[in-house]
């Protein structure tokens, strides 16, 4: 196992916070802290932010991503932003499938599946969210559940475009609780993921694939984390809010 073969990336996710001159503020607070970073930084915003953030990120080494994206390429779907608006509006990456959107918006692993396979097909990089609940975790099922849902979303996703896919493993009893997973949880739960990458496109291709924790992961625990062997990043919510502590994460994936 080598680590050195993937991408360490620390991306924010802002969920519902946020107005675009906030936006703006807050990159432009962030840039010179994280100038210079050793890994791929970018942040993931609602969508009426991304003009916003695309500008004040201009010129610096932060990437804007948005939050979800429709699996249809136009048409009747009220409410929903395409793959293809998202690039044109100078978008990078999209976050698929994170808990929240399965929990409260209905997000199954087939729309998962569908998104993922639409935002690659429009050359964005796919951050692709799993993780167990904590009855799931208990009834001892977290191995069982995580390669399904790693291997449902990739359904028809091949070895090249897996290129552009990161997958994020993210307990959801660890986002925005406050607790995290300890690092070997962590360490654990990646492994299982890079597990069913193996498993549908060989151990060489899914050493290469970055893998990131999140839940809960801050300024004081990232270093911990991302030390460990399968972890490659961090995808981080509350964190991701302040500059200074946001910061700190990326310095600690630089190391
Ligand atoms: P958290 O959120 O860092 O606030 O726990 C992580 C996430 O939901 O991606």
């Amino acid at each position: 196992m080598d680590k050195a073969k993937r991408n360490a990336v620390i991306a924010g996710n802002w969920k519902m916070n946020k107005t675009p001159a906030e936006a703006a503020a807050l990159i432009n607070e962030m840039k010179p802290l994280v100038e210079g970073a050793d890994c791929k930084v970018v942040l993931c915003v609602p969508f009426v932010d991304i003009d916003a953030a695309v500008k004040a990120a201009e010129g610096s080494n932060i990437e804007i991503g948005a939050e979800n994206v429709h699996f249809k390429a136009n048409g009747a779907y009220t409410g929903e932003i395409s793959a293809e608006m998202l690039t044109a509006c100078g978008v990078k990456y999209v976050v698929i499938g994170h808990s929240e959107r399965r929990q409260y918006f209905g997000e199954t692993d087939q729309t998962v599946n569908l998104r993922t396979l639409a935002a690659l097909n429009a050359g964005l990089t796919a951050i692709v969210c799993v993780g167990e609940t904590l009855e799931q975790r208990e009834l001892g099922y977290t191995e069982t559940l995580l390669k399904f849902q790693t291997k449902m979303a990739l359904t028809n996703v091949t070895a090249e475009q897996l290129k552009n896919v990161i997958i994020a493993y993210e307990p959801v009893w660890a986002i925005g609780t406050g607790v995290t997973a300890t690092a070997e949880q962590a360490d654990e739960g990646n492994g299982f993921v890079r597990q069913a990458l193996a498993e549908v496109y060989g151990k060489e291709v899914a050493e290469t694939v970055t893998v990131q924790y999140g839940g809960s992961m801050n300024a004081k625990n990232a270093d911990e984390l991302l030390s460990k062997i399968n972890v490659d990043g961090g995808l981080i919510g509350g964190a991701s809010l302040k500059a200074e502590d946001f910061s700190i994460i990326v310095k600690a994936a630089s190391k």
